[in-house]
């Protein structure tokens, strides 16, 4: 009897946890149902350019540790807007992708990415519609689901870092900023931030105050603590003013990445306080290397909860966290809106109770 064949795709920005999601996926697939898994190159590229290979036992082993993805990834392509060519046309080759996938006798796709790659399976299942998703994304930003994993790695990361920062602060007396990532949710600047006892937050979701901040950094001086611990979120901006952004990149459904805040922060602190300041850009430190304990496990359920999903033909879904249970939420559902950190945020009010400010 012909085996059902399956197929895996990781899309968007990597993040410590895919190769767990990816393994289990293989594993379940092959012991539990005797499927045929295969694993597309580089997210939704390979589909459109025609690039999977058949994934075995002996591909997953040991890649339980390893950050980024085997399959590879990418995060400017949309088979619904695909650039291809010099002449910059943009074509749709959605009907290409399902003609491929039917020739590969491929049964069920698992799409595991972040808001963009699950925008695109929602898109693309109402082509294909044995589609099912799996939530990634070290920024948490995704609101169908209490978390992602890539996120406790990348807040375990921060905490380190400001660890250390903490020591040099000390000695120099200085003012040390450090820019987290977390596009237009404030997740990893507050979790890693009170982690790591950050004396001022700044989220995009709390505008900040230039005022405040300084006044933040003045009260700590006058207490007698001579230096300041400023964690900014790349997303981060003072009110009434828009988001600092880094580049914007022609091709992308996505194009917009943000940084720069940070410099802009120590440099102002600096000038109006008169404390020396550094700034430290954490960037895609945050999203590389060994995937937390707590990702491994999260990713690993993910895994195997998507294909049992599958066979019992529940297609059109991701798999989510929720209350400590996985449960499958529709596609559409799960890319509605972001999730962003509410101002009465437990962790926020927290902080705020050990005197973390927010600079307003
Ligand atoms: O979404 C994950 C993320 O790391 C964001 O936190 C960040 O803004 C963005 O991706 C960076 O994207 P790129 O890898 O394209 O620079």
């Amino acid at each position: 009897m012909l085996k059902k064949r399956i197929a895996i795709l990781t899309g968007g920005g990597d993040c410590p946890g895919l190769n767990a999601a990816i393994r289990a996926i293989v594993k379940t697939a092959i012991t539990d149902y005797e499927y045929e898994v295969f694993g597309v190159y580089d997210g939704y590229y390979g589909l459109i350019e025609r690039q999977m290979r058949n994934l075995l036992f002996s591909d997953v082993s040991n890649i339980l540790p390893l950050g980024g993805t085997i399959l590879g990834t990418s995060n400017k392509v949309n088979p619904f807007k695909y650039w291809r060519g010099g002449n910059g046309d943009v074509i749709d080759c959605s009907d290409d992708v399902v003609a491929y996938l039917n020739e590969m006798n491929i049964y069920a796709l698992f799409c595991i990415g972040g808001d963009g790659t699950l925008t695109i399976a929602n898109q693309l299942q109402k082509k294909f519609p044995n589609i099912i998703g799996i939530p990634k994304t070290i920024d948490n930003d995704l609101m169908a689901t209490d978390l992602t994993f890539g996120f406790d790695t990348a807040c375990s990361f921060v905490t380190d870092a400001l660890d250390r920062l903490h020591s040099t602060a000390q000695s120099h007396h200085r003012v040390m900023v450090v820019e987290v990532m977390g596009r237009y949710a404030g997740w990893i600047a507050l979790e890693g931030g009170v982690a790591g006892g950050g004396d001022i937050i700044l989220i995009p979701e709390i505008p900040f105050k230039w005022e405040a901040v300084y006044d933040a950094v003045l009260t700590r001086v006058k207490k007698g603590k001579r230096f300041s611990i400023v964690v900014v979120s790349e997303g981060a901006h003072p009110d009434g003013e828009d988001y600092t952004v880094n580049k914007t990149i022609a091709d992308s459904p996505d194009p917009i990445r943000l940084g720069g805040i940070g410099k802009r922060v120590a440099d102002e602190i600096e000038q109006a306080t008169g404390h020396e300041s550094r700034v430290t850009v954490l960037g895609h430190l945050q999203r590389g290397g060994s995937p937390s304990f707590f990702d491994r496990i999260l990713a690993t359920q993910y895994g195997v909860a998507a294909v049992r999903l599958a066979a019992e033909d529940g297609f059109g879904n991701m798999v989510a966290l929720r209350n400590g249970e996985i449960v499958p939420v529709p596609l559409g559902e799960a890319i509605h809106s972001l999730k962003l950190v509410a101002k009465n945020h437990p962790i926020l009010l927290a902080a705020k109770s050990v005197g973390t400010s927010f600079g307003v």
